[in-house]
């Protein structure tokens, strides 16, 4: 079958760095089928050769020595581009009348939104209103989908204008870590493990990202999101609900999603009664050489009022029969002393779990006096390992909805989230200082 891959904000910054990247790596190692055509669209002036020579330029700063001009030759042959101004209908009917989909309408088409939220609605309503979506088409979103349960219940309407949920691949890039993709299966090929995955042998589970980038250029989005919603909402979510979830019975997309659901649901709300006991959030100050976040932000833009928090740490339960009265303590933060992102299992007769998420990506079993260590490589890694965004487009391409955040599970997240910030709030809860290139502050 003929597949299209249009992406919509095609010559911006994640396309060039991330998707034709990732699309190359695909089409080199054989995995598009022949059909397979990739169109940018994007409202600058820019004939075929010299949008081929952006991709082209930019694939040789990313690819390194991965770029190979042959291979770069037959590829850029299935690129086109589109100049569409999304806001102008005319440019639409052109961009439809090119499609041909009433002609020629037997194919896939993947629309890869990689443009502000605030553009979702205008491309919905064009796909729907010129008939771009034939039954085969699948659309494809990125964070940040909302900033709350409100917003982010409008944007699914918003897509589902259009699409169905069948037909919705909501990324989060995290979803795309080979260690996290291995969770399912190291607690499925252990069950000796899987015997002792409860509250009765388990102390705690603590489930970090330690970041030691700045605000990088995004004072806008971050100081107003902060990392609650920037990184715990999404991420460390995803990393938690595959830790927590039951096995399902069989490994199909929609079982495995109905549980990870299961999970953000049964998170102990957080609100004005619990939320100081229960969270801490901070903000980096200057130390090790490095700038304090209110600097840094205002050197950018010195209106920015310097409210968002850079680190969060907060204790969770989840309220089923597994994990009733046992902690997990989510852990995020920025410019941190190391960039790590793990989950440690610490059982009550001392062993521990280690499951190393990145730089690494292993599993190390401590035994409780420390002596013995094994660990287990994740990842063959006498191969490359293919980036988050290659294997999550691989996985859309396919179709396999596995990977992809669904509508009720970022409307659970979206809930609970919201009660924290409410609660913070309504408590006036401190931002606590802690220096640049520490190791943030506890949660007492
Ligand atoms: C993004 C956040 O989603 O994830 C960033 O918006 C964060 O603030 C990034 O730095 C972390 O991703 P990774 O893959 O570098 O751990």
């Amino acid at each position: 079958m003929k597949r299209d891959f249009i992406i919509f904000g095609g010559i911006g910054d994640l396309s060039l760095r991330k998707l034709l990247p990732s699309l190359y790596y695909l089409y080199r190692d054989g995995q598009l089928s022949e059909d397979f055509r990739i169109s940018c669209v994007s409202r600058a002036d820019k004939t075929h050769d010299e949008f081929v020579e952006l991709v082209r330029s930019k694939l040789v700063e990313f690819l390194d020595d991965d770029f190979d001009a042959q291979v770069f030759a037959s590829y850029s042959k299935i690129l086109s581009y589109k100049k569409v101004d999304l806001t102008d209908k005319h440019d639409w009917q052109k961009f439809a009348d090119d499609l041909n989909i009433r002609n020629d309408g037997g194919r896939e088409i993947i629309y890869y939104l990689s443009v502000p939220p605030t553009m979702f609605a205008t491309v919905c309503e064009r796909i729907r209103e010129f008939n771009l979506n034939p039954e085969y088409s699948r659309l494809v979103v990125e964070k940040p989908l909302g900033e709350d349960f409100d917003s982010a219940s409008k944007i699914n309407s918003l897509l589902n204008v259009s699409f169905d949920e069948k037909q919705i691949f909501r990324i989060d890039h995290y979803l795309g870590k080979p260690a996290l993709q291995k969770i399912l299966d190291i607690r499925s090929n252990d069950p000796s493990l899987e015997e002792k995955w409860n509250k009765e042998n388990i102390k705690r589970i603590n489930i970090t990202v330690s970041e030691t980038v700045g605000v990088e250029g995004r004072v806008e989005f971050l100081d107003r999101a902060g990392v609650l919603r920037d990184m715990i909402q999404n991420h460390l979510m995803q990393i938690l609900s595959f830790i927590a979830m039951d096995l399902p019975a069989e490994m199909a997309a929609d079982a495995i999603r109905d549980q990870k659901v299961s999970v953000v649901e049964a998170l102990a709300k957080i609100g004005s009664d619990n939320v100081k006991s229960l969270t801490v959030k901070g903000q980096y100050i200057a130390g090790n050489n490095m700038p304090g976040y209110i600097d840094e932000i205002r050197q950018q833009n010195e209106n920015a009022a310097g409210t968002g928090e850079t680190f969060v740490e907060v204790k969770v339960y989840v309220e089923n029969d597994r994990w009733q009265g046992m902690p997990f303590y989510l852990r995020t933060g920025k410019r941190l002393a190391k960039r790590l992102a793990d989950v440690e299992v610490i059982f009550k007769d001392g062993e521990k779990v280690v499951v190393e998420i990145q730089p690494e990506i292993c599993m190390r079993e401590i035994s409780s006096d420390s002596e013995i260590q094994i660990e287990r490589v994740l990842v063959d890694k006498s191969k490359r390992i293919p980036e988050a965004y290659e294997f999550l487009i691989h996985q859309i391409v396919k179709g396999d909805q596995t990977y992809f955040v669904r509508d009720d599970e970022i409307m659970a997240s979206w809930k609970w989230i919201d009660g924290i910030r409410a609660g913070w709030q309504a408590t006036n809860q401190k931002i606590i200082d802690y220096k640049a290139g520490s190791n943030g502050p506890e949660l007492e």
